[in-house]
């Protein structure tokens, strides 16, 4: 069996939501301290719903293949939806990562929730 997923692979090399908000509503940045790879979260958000989402993610291919579904996943919906979204949902969305690479979908769990706290913090 292939190490990676086809979808895995496909968002790694065609990452979907790559680049910066300039005006965000909410921005939220992360990194692992073991392997030093960085993820930041840029969120557009109107009237409680994930208009626009983009990310930069500085780090391996399962990094990159994570960050790259999360955003598909919440664009569009509701933040009290996104503010769910476990890194579990995302690796299966991307039909599986190996255990050992199961901590960079985590990475992308919390630089949403970071993004959205930075939102909150702005309206509260
Ligand atoms: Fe660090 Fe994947 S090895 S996020």
């Amino acid at each position: 069996m292939a190490l990676y997923s086809e979808k895995v692979m496909d968002h790694f090399r065609n990452p979907r939501n790559v680049g910066v908000i300039e005006d965000a509503d909410g921005v939220g940045e992360v990194g692992n301290a073991k392997c030093g790879d960085i993820m930041k979260v840029y969120l557009k958000i109107d009237s409680g719903v994930i208009t626009d989402v983009k990310f930069e993610t500085f780090g391996c291919g399962s990094a990159i293949a994570s960050s790259s579904m999360a955003t598909e996943l919440i664009k569009g919906k509701p933040v009290s939806e996104a503010a769910e979204l476990t890194n579990k949902a995302v690796a299966e969305a991307l039909d599986g990562l190996p255990d050992y690479k199961m901590h960079c979908s985590v990475l992308a769990e919390e630089a949403i929730k970071k993004a959205l706290e930075d939102y909150y913090s702005k309206n509260p």
